[in-house]
């Protein structure tokens, strides 16, 4: 493959792309390690990968590890709003890796560039919203026998992947990055809640202490949003369907209530739930005027914009990444990154050194997949516990961190029952 068989904004643009993803590189210690070893070892030597990812900095460096490797990379974007163009552009004119990504694609041009990833013909794909396995699986079925396996980075993608096998519709394995411990613990929670803030603040520049800032679901990354906004200053709501993650939200400090009720009293309205029209016609009808929504989940449709679009009178962008909505009434809804990731549309997603570990996840996954080869059935798996458990080890060495280690009477006494009070 060579330059010439990609598709990005442009190539001018690489020296700017290089430098900042130097700088990110100095932040992923976990891959530095491991760029190194898959050198030496080469574990993916002339493996065709096909990634649709987030094409950013921390991207980039994952695929520096991979071709290291000796893979055959070609990334295309996982979402049409959070490319980074100069990266694209170092990732095709300074790292050989033929991209598929221009920030801003309308939806078929996005689609267009998925099929440019199939023509690759994956051995294994990386995924991130499960978008390119499904393209797989419905239009490009000729491709399936030659496919080993793939990863899924993303909650909403394994969501997806777990509705195919339940339905005995893939045909290949799948290992679900976004289950290992050092993936969601981390990137879901210090990584979106972290870089949904930046989102949200560089959107906006609007004092968020005193502001009443609901979260829409209390998963992870809803976890990591409320905690971050109630740092600023926030006065934050949980709104969920879980009991228990309501509970568990009460218990950790915040006010739990209805959607319905938050809608009328919030300032601020971000959705973390990975379903459809969370945010719907009757919040937006009890809305405050001026209130800001937000949506963290994979895709853009956590809040009902055809329903947004039909009931405003007019449509303004004061500033980029926001949309002013007016309605008949007066009122106005403030709708950032046109209801895409806010995090990756407005600002510049998760910060290095929480994709360090989720990134380590995949390379070892993706030489594992490539290792254990026709071993595994076409279901969707679980990280290894020994890759978790290594990633978290070269996270705390990198950190210079040190810990414990039984001694020998403990293991003993924790593997005996006899003992009591
Ligand atoms: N998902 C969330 N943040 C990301 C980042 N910085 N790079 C790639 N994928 C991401």
């Amino acid at each position: 493959m060579t330059a010439a068989s990609s598709d990005i904004r442009d190539k001018g643009l690489a020296d700017k792309g290089r430098a900042r993803i130097q700088w990110a590189y100095s932040e992923m210690p976990v891959l530095q390690i491991l760029e190194a070893r898959f050198a030496r070892e080469r574990p993916l030597a002339g493996v065709r990968l096909s990634g649709c990812l987030h094409i950013t900095t921390e991207t980039a460096n994952l695929a520096r590890v991979l071709t290291a490797g000796g893979a055959q990379l070609l990334l295309c974007a996982s979402n049409p709003l959070s490319t980074q163009d100069d990266v694209a552009a170092a990732l095709v004119q300074h790292f050989g890796v033929p991209t598929y990504a221009i920030r801003g694609e309308d939806s078929r041009r996005y689609y267009q560039h998925i099929h440019r990833a199939l023509d690759h013909q994956p051995q294994i794909t990386l995924d991130d919203g499960a978008d390119l396995v499904s393209e797989l699986h419905q239009s490009r079925t000729d491709l399936l026998a030659q496919v080993v396996g793939g990863t899924e980075e993303t909650t909403t993608g394994v969501i997806r992947l777990r509705a195919m096998a339940a339905e005995g519709a893939l045909r290949f394995p799948l290992i679900a990055v976004n289950d290992a411990l050092t993936k969601h613990l981390f990137d879901n929670r210090y990584g979106t809640g972290q870089s949904t803030l930046d989102g949200i603040i560089r959107a906006t520049n609007i004092l968020l202490a005193s502001k009443v800032f609901t979260v829409v679901g209390y998963g992870w990354c809803g976890r990591g949003i409320a905690r971050r906004a109630q740092g600023h200053g926030a006065r934050v709501i949980i709104t969920e369907v879980d009991p228990l993650r309501a509970l568990e939200a009460a218990m950790d400090g915040f006010a739990v209530m209805p959607l319905q009720e938050a809608a009328a009293c919030s300032d601020f309205m971000v959705t973390a739930t990975g379903d459809k029209h969370v945010i719907d016609k009757a919040h937006f009808e009890a809305m405050k005027d001026g209130c800001i929504l937000a949506n963290s989940g994979h895709f853009n449709v956590e809040i009902n914009l055809p329903a947004l679009e039909a009931l405003a009178v007019d449509k303004r962008r004061p500033r980029p990444s926001v949309d002013e909505y007016f309605f008949q009434d007066g009122r106005r809804i403030r709708l950032l990154a046109e209801g895409r990731l806010v995090n990756l549309a407005a600002a510049e997603g998760h910060p290095a050194a929480v994709m360090d570990m989720s990134f380590a996840n995949q390379a070892l996954c993706v030489a594992h997949l490539w290792a254990h080869q026709g071993e595994f059935a076409n279901q969707v798996h679980g990280v290894p516990r020994e890759i978790d458990e290594e990633v978290a080890r070269l996270k705390l060495k990198a950190l210079d961190l040190s810990i414990d280690r039984l001694t020998e009477e403990q293991s003993t006494y924790l593997a005996s029952w006899r003992e009591g009070t």
